[in-house]
């Protein structure tokens, strides 16, 4: 690390305090504040746009050059030419797999793809029509009341079975949420499939007949997996960081993060994008939603729209994009309404100023819902599909955290604006 250092000053007077500075391989450097609270001071950084929690080797991102990588690999890289379950590999061990570690990591997750039978009893306690997203959070954190094996997080070989059980039974659990929703029976994952040609079996398979996924679809979707897989300290994964830091197994660890990826302003977005075209419904009125958009008075935001740490078009987007057009033109859907929707209303917000200014250009979630719903998936069923790749994301930097011999217990503080101190008031004498 380097020895540059930061001198705070103060204007009230007070001894200046040193700061050092460190240095990552790539990105920013970082202001080591960790000795300010032994001064009596806090730094002050609600959302944290310029905070940095934590050391990390998984993910680096360049918001200003739009660059993605994992362990270094750019996403258009991985996208084009690898699979996610290459990607799952690279993400949690920080090197590609050879032939036979590939082998090895594929067939231990095989081995791990169903969920213990009673837990298929959970689902009869569900509403029919209760978001998938909602059973998700209890199925995956109910892992915990099942796996009783892979629970203690200070054992290693605890920590790697559940890694496995939680990117083999995501998925398994995921189908199941969808079979529930529309009243069909479970299938089982077959073992002579691939991962993601076993997600598509689960899903769309019926015990009536053969089921045999197109092959496009299946590459298609293996890209969107590796795309939403990880990317950095966002806020599902903070979500996961922060509750395990305290000691929690990981299966509560991740159902933290399904819960906190479900909300709209993070991987909730590509069911709200879906709404949201489907709201604007025709090119004559992307004006007046642009116009809402814009309006400070107004709520509405343009779903799909800006991001935290891009301020260049999201790498995502555009390989979404494609991919878009992909399984649009294999399913004889290129007048899809909504897709040539989706493309003018990128195409208008890109040149109006507003969006310009404030550097805002479609996200990931702009047009992933579009494909999936070609695919057949429903849009109460998009963000399932985002949690079922960023799964592997949240258990990498899980045990990236667990392995920190300086990792501590997440405990921010605060800004106190409240009452300064005051006696306590008899009812009798209150109101008066
Ligand atoms: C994901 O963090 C990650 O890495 C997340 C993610 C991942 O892979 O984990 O990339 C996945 O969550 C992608 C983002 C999906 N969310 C959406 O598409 C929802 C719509 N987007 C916005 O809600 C918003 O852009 C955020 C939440 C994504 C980012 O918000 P910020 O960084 O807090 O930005 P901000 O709210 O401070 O906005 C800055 C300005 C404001 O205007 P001014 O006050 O400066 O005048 O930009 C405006 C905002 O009003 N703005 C938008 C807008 N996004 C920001 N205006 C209209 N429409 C939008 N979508």
């Amino acid at each position: 690390m380097s020895e540059a250092k930061v001198t705070l000053t103060f204007s009230h007077g007070g001894e200046p305090i040193e700061l050092p500075v460190l240095s990552g391989t790539l990105g920013p450097d970082v202001i080591d504040i960790r000795s300010l609270s032994k001064r009596g001071y806090f730094t002050y950084d609600p959302g944290f746009l310029s905070t940095a929690s934590c050391p990390s080797s998984i993910t680096y991102i360049d918001g200003d050059k739009g660059l993605l990588f994992y362990r270094g690999y750019p996403i258009e890289q991985l996208a084009e030419q690898s699979d996610f379950l290459e990607v799952c590999y690279l993400l949690l061990f920080g090197e590609l797999p050879d032939a036979e570690q590939k082998a090895k990591f594929d067939a231990t997750v095989k081995d791990h793809t169903m969920v213990h039978d009673q837990m298929n009893r959970f689902f009869t306690g569900f509403r029919r029509d209760a978001h998938p997203m909602a059973i998700m959070v209890g199925m995956v954190g109910a892992l915990s009341a099942f796996y009783h094996d892979s629970l203690d997080i200070a054992n290693p070989r605890h920590r790697e079975i559940s890694a496995f059980r939680l990117i083999a039974k995501v998925p398994t659990i995921a189908a199941m949420c969808y079979k529930y929703n529309i009243g069909q029976p479970f299938m089982y994952p077959q073992s002579r499939l691939g991962y993601v040609d076993n997600f598509l079996y689960m899903m769309f398979a019926t015990p009536c007949g053969d089921y045999e996924p197109n092959p496009v679809l299946v590459r298609a979707l293996e890209r969107i997996l590796i795309l939403h897989a990880d990317h950095e300290q966002n806020a599902s994964t903070s979500t996961v960081r922060l509750a395990g830091s305290s000691g929690s197994n990981p299966f509560a660890c991740i159902a933290s993060g399904i819960a906190c990826l479900w909300g709209p302003a993070h991987g909730g977005a590509n069911e709200a994008v879906l709404a949201m075209l489907e709201e604007i419904g025709d090119e004559s009125r992307i004006g007046q939603y642009l116009e809402r958009a814009k309006s400070k008075g107004d709520s509405f935001r343009l779903m799909g729209f800006g991001h935290r740490v891009y301020k260049n078009m999201d790498p995502r987007a555009e390989i979404m994009r494609r991919t878009c057009h992909e399984v649009l033109d294999e399913l004889g859907l290129n007048d899809d309404p909504l897709f040539k929707l989706a493309l003018k209303l990128e195409k208008i917000a890109l040149e109006d100023d507003y969006f310009i200014q404030r550097k805002l250009y479609p996200n990931v979630d702009f047009y992933s819902g579009i494909v999936l719903r070609a695919m057949g998936i429903p849009t109460n069923m998009l963000t399932v599909i985002f949690a079922l790749a960023r799964t592997i994301g949240w258990v990498a930097q899980w045990h990236e955290m667990i392995g920190d011999p300086e990792a501590k217990i997440g405990r921010p503080r605060q800004l106190y604006q409240g009452n300064k101190m005051r006696e306590f008031l008899p009812l009798s004498e209150r109101g008066e």
